[in-house]
């Protein structure tokens, strides 16, 4: 564990901004929540998540203890409580006279669209849990969810949590190997996939990556329900292959949801850790649904009645999981879903989007800003964006740039910025403003959400005062927080309640300004963030060394000033490969980034690949990465006296040069 990133200077001047702003008087006073709120929260936590459970949800069985906290780090939230996720996002809507109100407008790349009703999408997933259960899908057992950005992806992980079966979203940008590894890991009895989706107009496929993935034996999976989207040419395995349409078209439409225990699985989603092997995060019903509900509505300050709500993420990410699939249908919004990229078939095609559904929550990632802000604001200014009244952003940290930009060109100057702190493991978002109530500053996250104790530390653990920077953690249990890892109880204690007593250790950097606002710096750890997206270090690493020419490999995350970070790869070749690099390393650096391509995904293939000498090391044989990335961001590597052979630098730099 390093701390170079809480001490780096990079955002030393963040600590100095000063522009602030507060809710016009008039958001602040229509807004759903106000100050006294964070008062309400702070003296018993438990009993205001346990008033929030029961205010926002429907419970068949209602629960006893709010918190039971005996066994720490294994909480149990809302106990002996049972509810049904699918029932709170859908049917109790259609049974409060909201049926014909629009759950989903979808907007499909291609330019097709389709406006599904709260009572269609609940007839959709009552066929989906029938025709899952007429394959044999019980109460408990996993469901591999392989999709793109289509209503189906919402039915399925929906049809999921009604029967209790535990879904497992792979992203569409993660290989046949990646799809593989998770499929094994949670022994998934069924996957449902597409035939592929569209990607800047040209049709990209999936069902082959699945294809390929159960090709070799010993897997668990049973059935692939297959939804044709693009109808594209695909192979056929009969008696395990099956038609989604057909599927759906069979099932009765009539289907009774039961409750399920709170702390039943909902869903288990891969995130990239410190070490080769993905971890799959534990999510369980009522907690999660509570904290999801809670904060969607608090922090977008969601009017259902009239606001059309709109977050890009995919689904196969925690934000789609909790922020599309779960939270905008607990709350009974409206909910904008897009298949495509954001400059297909034009760079104004979200703007579009926003103009179309007029679009008045828009929560997306500070990489799409940056990428916004590059192509001009031109773009956006053709549009009408005036339906905009809340903007939201997650994923990475947000320059005050990019912020002040989104403000003032998305916003019109006006809309309230909302950055918002969580992760994969926590659920829902922990750290952010309110928006009628918090005076926003660009860059910062703020303060932590009513219910939620958050904390700067230094390396003792030792709460540090305003103005110092430290470790981000948790100090007490939240309802939305992982449950473990699955299968695999001691690394969840590890990873993540070892380092600090007591404490719940996220794995960011963080720094705390005069005013006690919390500034997120980035990871301390071996995670990178590219575009928003969590990759580790290790497992490039990992896969760069299993290509037959590799000899060894370091990665690291370079500053990049669209995505974030950018991977960097530094790998060393096989003698018997070294012939071939040296006569053409460009071939070299293909081959291995394809090869990365293939084992991971597309999203983890390096930006640049290069071939060196020898990797710096100290005495003890550790790979210095803070030079190599020194040197991967063009700055003169830092003090490099401590490696076993210094003049490796030089070597390195020159080599670059070249
Ligand atoms: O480093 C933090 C960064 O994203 C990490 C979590 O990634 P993931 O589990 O993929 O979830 C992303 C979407 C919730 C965190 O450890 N991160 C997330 N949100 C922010 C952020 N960094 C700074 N500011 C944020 N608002």
């Amino acid at each position: 564990m390093s701390q170079e990133t809480v001490k780096g200077d990079a955002f030393e001047n963040l600590l100095h901004e000063e522009r602030q702003f507060p809710p016009s008087p008039e958001f602040a006073a229509a807004a759903n929540l106000g100050e006294g709120i964070y008062a309400e929260a702070s003296g018993d936590r438990a009993a205001f998540w346990a008033q929030q459970a029961r205010e926002l949800l429907t419970w068949s069985k209602d629960f006893g203890q709010a918190l039971d906290w005996s066994e720490p780090p294994f909480a149990k939230w809302f106990v002996g409580g049972e509810v049904n996720a699918a029932y709170n996002a859908l049917d109790r809507h259609v049974e409060n006279g909201l049926g014909d109100r629009v759950a989903i407008h979808f907007e499909g790349e291609p330019g097709d669209s389709e406006t599904i009703t709260y009572a269609e999408l609940t007839e959709r997933v009552k066929r989906a849990a029938n025709a899952f259960e007429s394959l044999g899908v019980a109460k408990g057992d996993r469901v591999a969810v392989y999709l793109p950005m289509i209503p189906e992806a919402v039915v399925t992980m929906l049809a999921c949590a009604r029967i209790g079966a535990v879904h497992s979203v792979v992203f569409g940008g993660f290989s046949a190997d990646a799809l593989r590894s998770r499929i094994d890991d949670a022994e998934a009895k069924l996957v449902v996939t597409a035939d592929g989706t569209f990607r800047r107009g040209k049709p990209s496929s999936l069902k082959p990556a699945v294809d390929e993935a159960l090709s070799a034996p010993g897997h668990t999976v049973e059935h692939v329900v297959v939804v044709r989207r693009n109808g594209q040419d695909i192979a056929w395995t009969e008696g395990r292959d099956l038609h989604w349409s057909e599927l759906l078209a069979d099932a009765s439409p009539e289907h009774t949801a039961v409750g399920h225990d709170a702390e039943h699985p909902l869903f288990i989603l891969y995130t990239s850790g410190t070490t080769g092997k993905p971890k799959g995060i534990l999510h369980t019903t009522g907690g999660f649904l509570t904290q999801t509900a809670f904060t969607h509505s608090a922090v977008f300050d969601l009017k259902p009645e009239t606001d059309v709500y709109w977050c890009t993420a995919d689904v196969g990410w925690v934000t789609g999981h909790s922020y599309v699939a779960y939270a905008p249908l607990v709350n009974g919004a409206t909910q904008v879903m897009y298949e495509g990229t954001p400059d297909s078939p034009h760079q104004g095609r979200w703007w579009e989007i926003v103009q179309k559904y007029k679009v008045s929550i828009l929560y997306t990632a500070p990489t799409a800003i940056r990428t916004f802000m590059k192509w001009g604001r031109e773009i956006p200014d053709k549009y009408d964006l005036s339906s905009i009244r809340v903007l939201g952003t997650v994923g990475e940290p947000i320059n005050p740039e990019a912020w002040m930009w989104y403000r003032d060109v998305i916003g019109g100057g006006a809309a309230p910025i909302v950055d918002t702190w969580w992760q994969t493991e926590t659920g829902a978002m922990m750290i952010a403003p309110l928006p009628g109530v918090t005076a926003t500053k660009p860059g910062s996250a703020q303060v932590p959400l009513p219910g939620i104790a958050v904390d700067v530390v230094d390396e003792s653990g030792n709460s540090v005062p305003n103005g110092h920077g430290g470790f981000l953690v948790v100090r007490e249990p939240w309802p939305s927080m992982l449950r473990t890892i699955w299968g695999d109880p001691e690394r969840f204690k590890d990873t993540y309640w070892s380092r600090f007593e007591g404490m719940y250790f996220a794995g960011d950097g963080a720094k705390k300004d005069e005013d006690g606002d919390i500034w997120l710096l980035g990871r301390v750890d071996d995670v990178m963030n590219v575009s928003g997206h969590r990759l580790s270090t290790t497992e490039i690493e990992s896969a760069l060394v299993s290509h037959p020419w590799v000899a060894e490999a370091a990665v690291v995350g370079a500053a990049d000033e669209t995505t974030g970070q950018a991977v960097v790869a530094f790998v060393i070749l096989r003698a018997d490969a070294q012939t071939r690099s040296t006569d053409n390393a460009d071939d070299a650096s293909a081959e291995l980034r394809a090869h990365v391509g293939k084992e991971i995904g597309p999203i983890a293939k390096p930006r640049h690949v290069l071939i060196v000498p020898e990797l710096p090391k100290t005495r003890s044989g550790k790979i210095m990465r803070r030079l190599l990335k020194d040197v991967a961001e063009g700055r003169d590597p830092g003090d490099a006296t401590t490696l076993a052979d210094p003049s490796v630098m030089q070597q390195i730099a020159a080599d670059l040069r070249k």
